[in-house]
């Protein structure tokens, strides 16, 4: 397959012959400015579509986007497999987080350490990131102008990775990712189509270190995630 680079140029200098055709006044191509705006649109689809997880990153940059910028430590991008098939999405940084610039590796993460390897997987195979890159003061829910700035770089990384599943974890991830403004209650125990991925809500680990009976629905969850999960033999 020909670079993702080398794709680009050639979208960039088909264009510029197309303007060049179009002001030589040689009829018999279709140079009208629509076609051509339709090219350079083709070109931004073409761009994303190959975009990878280091270029999103290289975008997000030294984010001011939004308040939280103001007191975050670090970034807290997302870790593990770039080609995962499972993404485990959680809320937003807490402190350990913060401080690492790793999701979910303070107490709520290694929680999720143990449900992921209660599904025969390991943190390297999948991928985990959160609603929001930073952490939010004294870990209060992210807002939505928050959510509406940060949600776009998820995007772009569930897109760059192209998983079978989505596991969100915890109301503000799920009702996010399905745009509903059902309770974590209502919406867990069963798939949902996002874009093509199955997305499966359950509860969030820090919520289980508070409520070890969920634990049992969570565990009922993570079977229904199991039998679909292609496991390699
Ligand atoms: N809680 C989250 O939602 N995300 C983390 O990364 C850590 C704790």
């Amino acid at each position: 397959m020909a670079s993702r680079s080398k794709i680009i140029e050639s979208i960039d200098a088909l264009n510029l012959t197309l303007q060049r055709i179009s002001r030589s006044g040689l009829r018999g191509f279709d140079c009208k400015p629509g076609s051509l705006a339709k090219l350079a649109e083709w070109g931004v689809a073409q761009q994303k579509k190959f975009e990878t997880l280091t270029d999103i990153r290289s975008a997000l940059g030294d984010c001011q986007r939004c308040r939280l910028a103001q007191r975050r430590q670090n970034i807290v991008f997302g870790s593990g497999s770039p080609t995962a098939k499972l993404i485990f999405v959680g809320e937003g940084p807490g402190f350990e987080e913060d401080q690492q610039a790793e999701p979910f590796v303070g107490p709520a993460g290694q929680l999720l350490t143990k449900i992921i390897g209660a599904i025969n997987l390991t943190r390297k195979q999948v991928y985990i990131s959160n609603i929001v890159k930073c952490r939010p003061p004294k870990n209060r829910n992210p807002r939505p102008d928050e959510i509406q700035t940060c949600f776009p770089f998820l995007e772009r990384q569930i897109d760059a990775i192209q998983p079978m599943f989505i596991c969100a974890l915890g109301s503000v991830a799920a009702q996010t990712l399905l745009s509903s403004p059902e309770p974590i209650s209502k919406l867990r125990g069963r798939f949902y189509d996002y874009r093509g991925i199955k997305l499966l809500p359950t509860y969030h680990p820090a919520y289980l270190l508070r409520n070890f009976e969920k634990k049992r629905e969570v565990w009922k969850d993570m079977k229904m995630l199991m039998k679909e999960y292609p496991y390699e033999s």
